[in-house]
């Protein structure tokens, strides 16, 4: 495959945007195409962890809390990720699990359309949008309806007054496909419904536009295209209109508008600082704070621009030389990810020969090779290197 080696390597050459790969720490001669499951790590982030370990918590102790910017650091990452996904800086706060943050702003936006019996999901969705979206149905007395994107629109003109949120994935974590959020989002509100979007395989792989779409409520993980590292705290995102009227269905001392004044009742916190609960995980979060520095000079189109081209590169060679492998992403620009999944009746064992062969991504039941493609450290050159070694294992 030389021709699409040199072909691919001047696409690199002529990317500005292939520069930022000197921002993380990758093994040498690995390919990473995992992510969307576990981000790399960036190249400066063990220094600042180091001083958050040593110096901050060795030496200054209990005022780091204050000096540190400890107390601080769930709103301070949340304005890093409202940048990265088109929302005000105070409508993002960062804390708890992505489980845990969906859980608060389903329960809370639930409670924004009394009267209002429904919540729909997507059937697909990751399990535990469908495991928390249950539990939180059960919880409120509410009715579950598991409705796919294409039937939206004839479930809302049927009971679109019954439903208080409606609830997708804006990626879909196995096929890699991209949903409409615009129009999704439209639809719920045109039946009075609130929308709720998991951002987990969108945020920090291309432009999500929160609040250009009016979207009324999101969460997403931190340990993926956000690269907080392993165990990362999630964030969660609540419109500005919805402020006044929110509630925190997790309460806890963090989000009370005087926290160290200890009073017995509960008065939240200004904005979104509401839907704090507990103390922060300060290590995890100040990597994740730390890591988020790494998008933020970056021109998301651009970096949309450059993950297209390189998922469009792998979709079309794997087309050309790997006819036992079928491309389960949509080939349609507009409807993928940042990632490609693709078909194989052994995909556990592809997955699995793939990495002992230096590329690494991931497999999903029943049948999927996942290979998530983050574009500020995947090159073209690596595209071209996977589909030569998928030609090995996947003939
Ligand atoms: C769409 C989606 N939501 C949520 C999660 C995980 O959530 P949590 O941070 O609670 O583990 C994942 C993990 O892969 C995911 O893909």
């Amino acid at each position: 495959m030389e021709a699409e080696r040199r072909r691919a390597e001047a696409l690199d050459a002529a990317d500005p945007l292939t520069a930022l790969r000197g921002r993380f720490l990758l093994p040498d001669g690995v390919v990473y195409l995992d992510g969307n499951s576990l981000g790399a790590l960036p190249a400066h982030v063990p220094a600042v962890l180091d001083d958050v370990v040593r110096r901050q918590w060795g030496t200054d102790l209990i005022a780091s809390w204050e000096a540190g910017g400890w107390w601080t650091a769930p709103e301070r990452a949340g304005a890093k990720v409202a940048r990265l996904v088109g929302a005000h800086p105070d409508e993002v706060v960062v804390t708890d699990s992505t489980s845990v943050d969906l859980f608060k702003v389903l329960a809370a936006g639930a409670r924004l359309r009394p009267g209002r019996a429904r919540l729909v999901v997507e059937p697909g969705s990751f399990p535990t949008d469908l495991y928390v979206a249950a539990a939180v149905a059960d919880l409120l007395g509410l009715q579950l309806d598991r409705v796919a994107p294409a039937d939206l629109a004839a479930h809302l003109a049927a009971h679109g007054g019954d439903v208080a949120v409606v609830a997708y994935s804006h990626v879909d974590y196995r096929t890699g496909e991209l949903l409409d959020l615009p129009g999704l989002t439209a639809l719920a509100h045109r039946a009075g419904a609130l929308s709720c979007w998991d951002l987990s395989h969108s945020a920090g792989a291309l432009p999500v536009g929160l609040a250009e779409h009016g979207v009324d409520l999101a969460v997403g993980c931190g340990y993926k295209y956000l690269n907080g590292g392993p165990g990362a705290p999630a964030y969660l995102v609540v419109a500005r209109r919805h402020h006044g009227a929110l509630t925190n269905p997790l309460p806890g001392w963090t989000g009370h508008a005087r926290p160290f004044a200890m009073e017995g009742s509960y008065e939240p916190a200004a904005a979104v600082s509401r839907m704090r609960s507990g103390t922060p995980p300060v290590l995890s979060l100040l990597a994740l704070d730390a890591a988020l520095d790494v998008l933020q000079d970056v021109d998301l189109a651009a970096l949309r621009a450059r993950s297209l081209s390189l998922t469009g590169l792998l979709v079309e060679l794997v087309g050309a030389h790997v006819p036992s492998l079928r491309v389960v992403t949509p080939r349609d620009p507009a409807r993928r990810g940042s990632q490609v999944s693709l078909a194989h009746p052994q995909a556990q064992r592809v997955v699995r020969d793939l990495a002992a062969r230096g590329v690494v991504g991931d497999f999903r039941e029943p049948d999927v090779v996942r290979l998530g493609v983050a574009a500020p450290y995947v090159t073209h050159a690596d595209v071209v290197t996977t589909v030569e070694r998928l030609r090995e294992v996947a003939p």
